[in-house]
């Protein structure tokens, strides 16, 4: 019995932006971007907010799914770009929506959010099927809210915190939305396996500082020796430590990334088929995190499988971080690439540094 992927969806800014139009901001060229990347054109947000696309993408997945909002248990929204702090973006996604019923959070696992988001969802279908069945072997399970139906979307605007100024990663990025409708369905086997792993990285080789904290700025400047008391600091101090250096974009160590990424990639699948006892060979379809189409085809040569087990669609999309798997799900589905009975294995890794895979049947 298993966690069904019942419909999907996906949703994109109206602004294209070329290559040739990027090398009019940065020394660059659709030659280089091209071979080094794959990517020819990404989708940029001026208008839309991460709510706007975000509640297309699962409206979509909805309507494909032939599901109403109101049948929803659970919505998570994978994010590094939410609209707000508070209210969550699952919160602003499920009044725009009117999934009634839903309880909603977000999740942050960077670039590798949606397989994070779909196994977190999927646990807490199976914990709400097990607890209705009769004890087993002394085994009782907690009670809590029943969640049949789930909501899980991705959706980034990277454009946000992209440093429009350096080439190594302007070029990469691309703004979108992907959303997919999970259902339990005790008939069908669903979900596999899955695996998440979380390498430590001291050296931020992927990093943004974007939420940098000053609130509690002037107990730490001048509160020690007066503790206890309510302080504030002076303007010229404020000004002071705002002049610090602060990178409110998205840095990356472009190399250490790509050589990490396509090892991590090829270990996580493995990981998830061994766990399923699933032969490699047996999976129909991998639907990896769109970085840079090089890191797929090295992760393809490590796996050993042709490049036509793959699901690329990063041609027009960029990397679309939190979004980019379940896009490039949506892809698969409506191209005919998933058929029933399907063994398919999705892969992201990302800043943090997350990585994780998911094998499903379907
Ligand atoms: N246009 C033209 N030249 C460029 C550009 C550009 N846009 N960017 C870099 N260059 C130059 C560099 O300055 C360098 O020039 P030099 O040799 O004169 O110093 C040269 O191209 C080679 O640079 P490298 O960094 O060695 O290029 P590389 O082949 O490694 O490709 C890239 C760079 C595409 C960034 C690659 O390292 C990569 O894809 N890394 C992984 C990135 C990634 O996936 N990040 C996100 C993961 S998580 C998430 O999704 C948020």
């Amino acid at each position: 019995m298993g966690c069904t992927v019942a419909g999907t969806g996906k949703a994109l800014p109206e602004l294209v932006v070329t290559n040739d139009d990027l090398s009019q901001v940065v020394e660059t060229n659709d030659e280089w971007i091209t071979e080094r990347t794959g990517i020819r054109n990404r989708h940029v947000a001026l208008e839309e907010t991460s709510t706007d696309l975000a509640a297309d993408a699962g409206r979509a997945a909805l309507a494909d799914a032939d599901m109403a909002p109101e049948d929803v248990d659970l919505l998570i929204c994978m994010t590094i770009t939410p609209d707000a702090v508070v209210p969550s973006q699952a919160c602003l996604v499920k009044a725009r929506l009117g999934l009634e019923r839903a309880v909603a959070f977000d999740l942050n696992a960077a670039c590798a959010g949606c397989v994070y988001g779909i196994d977190v969802a999927a646990d807490m279908m199976e914990a709400s099927a097990l607890a209705d069945l009769p004890e087993a072997a002394g085994l009782r399970l907690a009670r809590g809210n029943r969640i049949r139906r789930a909501l899980v979307i991705g959706v980034d605007r990277l454009s946000r915190i992209t440093d429009w100024t350096d080439r190594s990663t302007c070029v990469l990025f691309g703004d979108g939305a992907g959303a997919v409708v999970l259902e339990w369905n005790a008939e069908v086997p669903g979900i596999l396996s899955s695996f998440l792993e979380n390498t430590d990285d001291p050296t931020l080789a992927l990093a943004c500082d974007q939420l940098r904290d000053l609130s509690t700025f002037p107990f730490g400047t001048i509160g020690q020796e007066k503790a206890g008391a309510i302080m504030s600091a002076s303007v010229e101090e404020v000004a002071e430590e705002l002049s610090r250096p602060h990178h409110p974009f998205i840095s990356m160590q472009g190399q250490k990334i790509f050589k990490w990424a396509s090892r991590a990639m090829a270990d996580a699948v493995r990981a998830a088929c061994e766990r399923a006892d699933v032969p490699l060979e047996d999976v129909a379809l991998i639907v990896p995190h769109q970085a840079n189409e090089r890191i797929i085809r090295f992760a393809a040569k490590k796996l050993g499988l042709p490049m036509d087990r793959f699901q690329v669609s990063i041609q027009n999309v960029g990397n679309t971080s939190a979004s980019s798997v379940l896009m490039a799900l949506a892809d698969a589905y409506r191209t005919e690439r998933i058929q029933p009975g399907d063994k398919v294995a999705l892969v992201g890794f990302g800043g943090g540094l997350t990585l994780g895979a998911i094998l499903f049947q379907a």
